[in-house]
């Protein structure tokens, strides 16, 4: 699977081949997001999460699909390919420079979004975890601008997994400001106007990927892995290598009112850790939040390029359910299924924060650890059935479920990944009927994808 973290240097613009039968309402333009750019110079970037931002896009109609990819063109891009150069800091690299320039190494500047993108509206944004919005053109993919947000909500660390609040429409997100006494700032997003909702403090903030949404909540889970900012500026380590794993602690989920941003319950079970949720809602009572979630944290050092390239051991997460009392904060966990699962996806127009049956992730085949991530995984959260799709030697990515205009059910859609074919150093976009998650078409690109994390369809 060394393929899949190779660098790709080629941009193409390109009518793929199809093999099968696409569904004829099947139009729109899948846009995915990952690192393309792993080395600069003879200086490698140490981690998956370095690599510098690509944007992969698929148009789908008439039976057909147009492909083309492209670079974000940030200012760590420029440095990295035009002058061979790591100038900017980024997940778990740092460039050479003094401690004190260090503390400001992975600011907004570096720009390299290459975690997730938001579609829409003529705001179509490559995210990352700094916050910072670099504009791309939707049709050709190439960069209009990094536009900072230019307002009150300031931070160092936010999201790249926005939720749509399920009532309002609202975007809702956090940004981390560090200090003495770090502050998860969650706010609301109309158009481009931001309103802070709630600002919960922490001694020692985790570190946060993704977040919960509800009708009525927004739910911040607190893993265990943790970081005292002060070590930013004493210890001159990149950004991730400043956490800690302190299972001690336990996992916090902080559940806020959406009306007024109070905390609602705040509640601590056994340490776990997780990039993703998967979903969430609201039952009488409380609050049920699904999780791929990890017995710890060494899958954060288990993505080191070094490492993964080599083959090391993979921890695997495995879908699992935490009820949270809305009285009192008693939290309860439940493993789902016993089938690996990362990157969930689900029907997320109509089943976002609310109650729901259908969830799509990438697992690995017989939970093996000695390989990559190498199959797809359909699951049945109410009865915890598992269907998988898997090749040998084939790695597909996240799977994002698109709904079929005329759906009765939950999963009456199809399911769009890119899938690696190691032995043949190219991949492939591949169809899946949701229903049956069995294969209606894939459409070849002329080369291999490295891999990549999320994407987005947008009907257009
Ligand atoms: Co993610």
């Amino acid at each position: 699977m060394r393929a899949g973290f190779t660098s790709l240097d080629r941009e193409v613009v390109a009518e793929l081949a199809v093999r099968g039968e696409l569904p004829p309402w099947l139009s729109g333009t899948l846009v995915r997001n990952g690192p393309a750019k792993f080395e600069s110079g003879d200086r490698s970037f140490r981690h998956w999460f370095d690599g510098q931002a690509m944007l992969h896009r698929f148009a789908f109609g008439g039976g057909r699909v147009a492909y083309r990819n492209r670079f974000l063109e940030t200012p760590s891009l420029r440095s990295v390919r035009d002058r061979g150069r790591i100038a900017f800091g980024e997940f778990a690299t740092d460039p050479c420079r003094s401690i004190f320039a260090r503390l400001f190494a992975r600011s907004a500047t570096s720009a390299n979004a290459n975690v997730n993108v938001l579609l829409g509206d003529d705001r179509d944004q490559a995210l990352t975890e700094t916050p910072i919005a670099v504009r791309f053109d939707p049709d050709t993919l190439a960069t209009v601008g990094l536009t900072p947000s230019d307002d009150t909500i300031a931070g160092q660390v936010t999201t790249a997994h926005p939720h749509v609040a399920p009532r309002t429409g609202d975007l809702v997100n956090y940004v981390l400001k560090f200090g003495r006494r770090s502050l998860y700032q969650v706010y609301r997003q109309r158009g481009d106007t931001r309103e802070l909702l709630a600002a919960v403090p922490a001694d020692r903030p985790g570190y946060l990927h993704s977040f919960a949404i509800t009708e009525r909540h927004v739910v911040l889970v607190v893993f265990p892995f943790v970081v005292n900012p002060m070590s930013f500026l004493l210890r001159g380590k990149p950004f991730i290598e400043n956490y800690r794993w302190r299972p001690e602690l336990g996992t916090r989920f902080v559940v806020l009112s959406q009306e007024d941003g109070s905390v609602v319950a705040d509640g601590r079970t056994a340490a776990c850790f997780a990039f993703h949720h998967v979903n969430a809602y609201d039952e009488d009572g409380r609050v049920v939040v699904d999780i791929c979630s990890y017995p710890d944290a060494s899958v954060v050092d288990a993505l080191y390029l070094d490492r993964v390239r080599g083959g090391a051991e993979l921890p695997l997460a495995f879908p699992t359910r935490y009820t949270v009392d809305l009285v009192g904060g008693a939290v309860r966990a439940r493993r789902l299924a016993d089938e690996a699962m990362e990157l969930p996806r689900i029907s997320y127009r109509a089943h976002n924060g609310r109650e729901y049956r259908c969830a799509y992730g990438v697992g690995a085949h017989g939970n093996a650890r000695h390989d990559f991530l190498n199959q797809l995984v359909k699951l049945d959260v109410r009865s915890g059935r598992t269907t998988t799709w898997h090749e040998p030697g084939r790695y597909p990515g996240e799977p994002v479920f698109v709904a079929a205009p005329d759906a009765r059910a939950e999963d009456d859609g199809v399911v769009l990944s890119v899938v690696l074919d190691a032995a043949a150093g190219r991949s492939c976009l591949l169809v899946l009927d949701a229903t049956t998650f069995t294969e209606l078409a894939r459409a070849e690109v002329p080369h291999a994808i490295p891999f990549g994390f999320h994407g987005q369809f947008a009907a257009r």
